[in-house]
């Protein structure tokens, strides 16, 4: 098993998925991986995301498959028994990080404010997601919280593009970002496996 500190080290950019057809997930793992994309945050955001994150777990075994959009306690639940192998959520709640904090699984709580920060770090978790990034304060804000907070290492996911990307990857807070370009909803559709490969590809020339 990995540790959540791990997580951060496998990419420059977690690519944020979402998959409507579970067809699709298995090509898709695969051209991310073509890329040189070895983790994937797939979202739980339709009615087939449980069944694509069992189909990347047991067919890609060498992409580390997450679970993100986790809401609720029974979601992560559900996430873990179709394979997820870390668990992210957009916000945090208590009883929410309580039951994060118990899986066997690493975790990355999102946080969105400074009291939030301080709220996971207090439970001993040092990454974190900052979401929404762009809309919430971008990378002004991370340096700021660096400043009282260097112990909180971040992820910032939203709103960020390739040409936003190095601005954040620059912190020394900021350990990867998390980015839904790389798999287009179009070129899901149009099946264009190498697109998203020549993105990944891209993707990985941000490495710090
Ligand atoms: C997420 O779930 O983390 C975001 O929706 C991803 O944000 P983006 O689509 O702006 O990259």
């Amino acid at each position: 098993m990995v540790e959540s500190a791990q997580l951060f080290e496998v990419s420059p950019v977690i690519p944020v998925v979402t998959i409507e057809d579970p067809a699709d997930a298995v090509p898709l793992a695969q051209a991310l991986l073509d890329g040189g994309i070895r983790i994937i945050e797939l979202t739980l955001r339709t009615d087939s995301a449980l069944e694509s994150l069992r189909r990347i777990s047991t067919e890609v075994p060498d992409i580390l498959i997450g679970a993100g959009t986790i809401l609720s306690p029974s979601q992560a639940d559900a996430a873990i028994a179709a394979g997820a192998q870390f668990l992210v959520s957009p916000g945090t709640t208590p009883a929410l990080l309580d039951h994060l904090l118990a899986q066997s699984v690493p975790v990355l709580p999102g946080v969105a404010t400074v009291s939030e920060i301080l709220t996971v770090l207090e439970r001993g978790i040092t990454t974190l997601k900052f979401f929404p990034a762009a809309q919430a304060g971008g990378q002004a804000y991370l340096k700021s919280v660096g400043a009282p907070i260097p112990q909180a290492r971040f992820c910032p996911t939203g709103g960020i593009t390739l040409a936003t990307a190095p601005d954040f990857l620059a912190l020394p807070n900021v350990a990867c970002i998390g980015g839904s370009w790389l798999t287009p909803m179009d070129a899901v559709q149009e099946k264009n496996w190498q697109y998203i490969t020549d993105l990944s590809r891209e993707a990985m020339t941000l490495g710090r």
